[in-house]
């Protein structure tokens, strides 16, 4: 038995953006977007499509969303827009995972008590809940099509997962023109991403024939666009492709979640300053070497991905494709000194790595 669900209304293809107002229908938005949209043109974009429907921007999103800096945000959001029904994310997974954090009013209107939920598991009410518009400008994150925040606590050194009824996106607006100035490093690693959410999808032990096909159009898209992108950062086409690739992988991944790669990637984000992208990628054929010979059907699916004939060709493959695009699949690059057996031993306790497909014991 299985089931798959998903709410998010999904608007795709070029130029989408300008279905937001419908999707307001009349309703005020909070804009919560990235320092960079001002310089960009893009907030001066959504304050001309939205008119007097636009409340207020919060820019000040950094990567990785922290306590630290989601608390005074937090408490300005509520303080100043407690009536506004709506936010608009605009931007990558760091904001659209912000925007997920400021939906719900505790009592008090404080961070603490959603810091509480967060580090306790606190009870937490979504009665008053602002609905979420998410608009990705990177093709990797899927969190426009997942009901999960990645919060961070680097003074804590904890990561922790938001997930309510209520965080998952209301609508999601995914318009491949917003990520033609996308830089090379963001490109790469938001790719990368979409590539570990498909493959985590697929060597999981949540997975369902639809969560499957999906993770696996999107594996076969990004092995065969990122290189090429990655060469032509202003083809449009290429980017619509990258950004289904990404949305196919999200939608797999939102009834899945993620498994080993992404448990593994939590501490060398926090602990060696990794870009998520780049951390759950780079141990992918680490990860794959593991997830074969636990099912026959999920090993089918990944040697025919891979074009390869047995585990090794399909591993070797995999490595080639990230050691081209620059990306080291040595844990020695990215200052990892401890034994990778430990690491992973660890990384498959978490809440991810129990979704891993195989059971592995040192
Ligand atoms: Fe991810």
């Amino acid at each position: 038995m299985w089931n798959y669900h998903n709410p998010v209304a999904i608007q795709a293809g070029s130029g989408s953006l300008a279905q937001l107002p419908t999707l307001l229908d009349g309703r005020r938005a909070l804009l919560i977007t990235f320092p960079q949209a001002a310089a960009l043109g893009l907030e001066a974009r959504i304050a001309q499509l939205l008119g007097p429907q636009l409340a207020g921007i919060e820019n000040a999103v950094q990567p990785n969303p922290d306590v630290s800096w989601l608390a005074p945000m937090y408490e300005r959001v509520w303080r100043r827009h407690a009536d506004i029904e709506c936010i608009v994310a605009f931007g990558g997974g760091s904001v659209i995972d912000c925007a997920k954090a400021m939906l719900t009013r505790t009592p008090s209107g404080n961070f603490d008590a959603l810091l509480a939920h967060l580090r306790d598991g606190a009870p937490l009410s979504g009665r008053d809940a602002k609905t979420l518009i998410a608009i990705p400008t990177t093709a990797g994150t899927g969190s426009e099509v997942t009901p999960w925040a990645t919060i961070w606590d680097a003074a804590a050194g904890s990561k922790y997962s938001l997930h309510q009824t209520w965080t998952w996106p209301h609508a999601a607006v995914v318009d491949a023109q917003l990520m033609l100035s996308l830089p090379h490093d963001i490109t790469l690693a938001s790719g990368l991403d979409a590539l570990s959410h498909a493959l985590e999808s697929i060597w999981n032990v949540n997975r369902n024939p639809v969560s499957a096909s999906l993770a696996a159009a999107a594996a076969r898209s990004v092995v065969e666009t990122l290189p090429e992108l990655l060469r032509r950062p202003g083809d449009l086409a290429l980017r619509e492709r990258m950004a289904s690739a990404a949305l196919q992988a999200g939608l797999a991944f939102s009834n899945t979640k993620t498994a080993l790669a992404h448990s593994l990637s939590y501490d060398i984000t926090l602990h060696h300053g990794v870009a998520h992208g780049i951390a759950c990628s780079f141990s992918l054929p680490h990860v794959m070497a593991l997830a074969f010979g636990s099912d026959a059907a999920v090993d089918a699916l990944l040697l025919d991905i891979f074009g390869a004939v047995d585990e090794q060709e399909a591993i070797d493959n995999l490595s080639g494709f990230l050691e081209r695009l620059g990306v080291s699949t040595d844990p020695a690059h990215y200052g990892i000194a401890e034994a990778w057996d430990t690491l992973v031993q660890r990384a498959l306790q978490g809440p991810r790595g129990r979704n891993f497909i195989a059971a592995i014991h040192s």
